[in-house]
């Protein structure tokens, strides 16, 4: 399967129609208007960051320092910065999941601030769990701040994502919140089997299985991008039947975000991805590169078994030899199959329903960027 599937058949919508309505179902390709996923990203981000900003602004001193340095709005001591945070991609899916489903953009604001907020509380505590020092080319916020005040900065993010939802109230405020606490709890499940799976051995009868590795990356980090992708539609008082594509969209490309993850958590450049070398290995994180290798090559978990084991894990010339033997017997090709399968998918949900073609086209672009991304 290649990484480009064919380009959407539906006809052009020429304007785009109200939330609910029915265009044909299907985006519809929009040549020489199709804006580059930086151009989308770029523009989300302007619509969602004021109010992104505004929200920060209330919490505490404390936590709202640490949260303004973790989305890349200042130095660890407060010294306002340009630009560095995440590249946004889940803000973006809440705005062209509203879009998509026929409504303006600004619809979706509150789901944006509340996704990113939700994104960021995870991933500062994801760094403690796995002992991360770096995110983003910077310090991580446990390293720049310490874990007491960083776990408390999470904390602090998760509660306001919540409120921020909930002050949309209503019908489609009380869906959209539905929506948001399914995701935590799911997260959550996918996070402590994360955790649970580092300390199960490479072979052997309890070794962790490909089915295994899917679910547990469904939920922690197919979820919140299927989530982010519904929230849009939700708020827009979109049928379910057009929400609940968007949402299965999203999980699919979680999933190929995860494949591609795991694969830059191994060869990825630090000076690129942002993040330490050979972390996920050090930790015998179950990844799918190393799952799908060792599908292939039942040799291989033993091997990795008696290189990794104690020392072996924190010799870099180890873990160089790990990653060999992951991408000889096919581990690196394996993901990026995957991942490639799993954002085609994801387009098949979306040319089931009627949406608005220019929002998914741009939803297309972005998925595009999840395959060949290199941080
Ligand atoms: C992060 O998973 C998932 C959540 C934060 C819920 P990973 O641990 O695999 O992601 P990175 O590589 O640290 O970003
Ligand atoms: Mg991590
Ligand atoms: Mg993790």
């Amino acid at each position: 399967m290649s990484i480009h599937t064919a380009p959407h058949t539906a006809p052009p919508t020429s304007s785009t129609p109200p939330a609910g309505s029915a265009p044909s179902p299907g985006s519809a390709p929009h040549p020489g208007a199709r804006p580059t996923a930086a151009a989308t990203l770029a523009r989300c981000r302007d619509l969602v960051e004021p109010a992104l900003r505004r929200a920060v602004r209330e919490l505490h001193p404390g936590p709202r320092r640490i949260a303004s340095h973790a989305f890349g709005w200042c130095e660890t001591d407060g010294t306002p910065r340009a630009g560095g945070g995440g590249k946004g991609v889940r803000q973006a899916f809440v705005v062209l999941g509203a879009e998509a489903a026929g409504a303006p953009a600004g619809a979706a604001v509150p789901g944006a601030v509340a996704i990113e907020l939700i994104h960021t509380f995870s991933l500062m505590h994801d760094d403690i769990m796995d002992g991360d020092g770096r995110r983003r080319h910077r310090d991580s916020a446990w390293k720049a701040f310490g874990t007491g005040p960083a776990l408390l900065a999470g904390d602090a993010l998760f509660a306001l994502g919540v409120r921020t939802l909930a002050e949309v109230g209503g019908a489609r405020g009380g869906e959209a919140i539905g929506q948001l606490t399914s995701m935590l709890g799911e997260l959550v499940h996918g996070q402590a089997d994360d955790e649970l799976f580092e300390s199960r051995p490479w072979s052997g009868d309890t070794a962790v299985g490909l089915g295994e590795y899917r679910a547990m990356a469904e939920r922690k980090t197919g979820a919140l991008l299927g989530c982010a992708a519904a929230l849009g539609p939700v708020l827009a008082g979109a049928p379910p039947r057009v929400t609940d594509a968007l949402g299965r969209a999203g999980r699919q490309w979680g999933l190929a975000f995860q494949a591609v993850d795991d694969v830059l958590g191994i060869w990825g450049e630090p000076g690129i991805t942002g993040k330490p070398a050979y972390s996920d290995l050090r930790r015998a994180k179950k990844t799918l590169p190393v799952l799908g290798a060792m599908a292939q090559d039942p040799s291989l978990g033993p091997r990795l078994d008696r290189l990794l084991a104690a020392d072996g894990a924190l010799d870099p010339a180890c873990l160089r030899r790990a990653a060999d033997l992951v991408e000889k017997a096919g581990g690196r090709a394996y993901a990026l199959r995957e991942a490639r399968a799993r954002v085609a998918a994801g387009r098949d949900h979306l040319r089931a329903v009627p949406l608005a073609g220019p929002a998914v086209d741009e939803l297309v672009a972005l998925s595009d960027l999840f395959l060949n991304r290199q941080r």
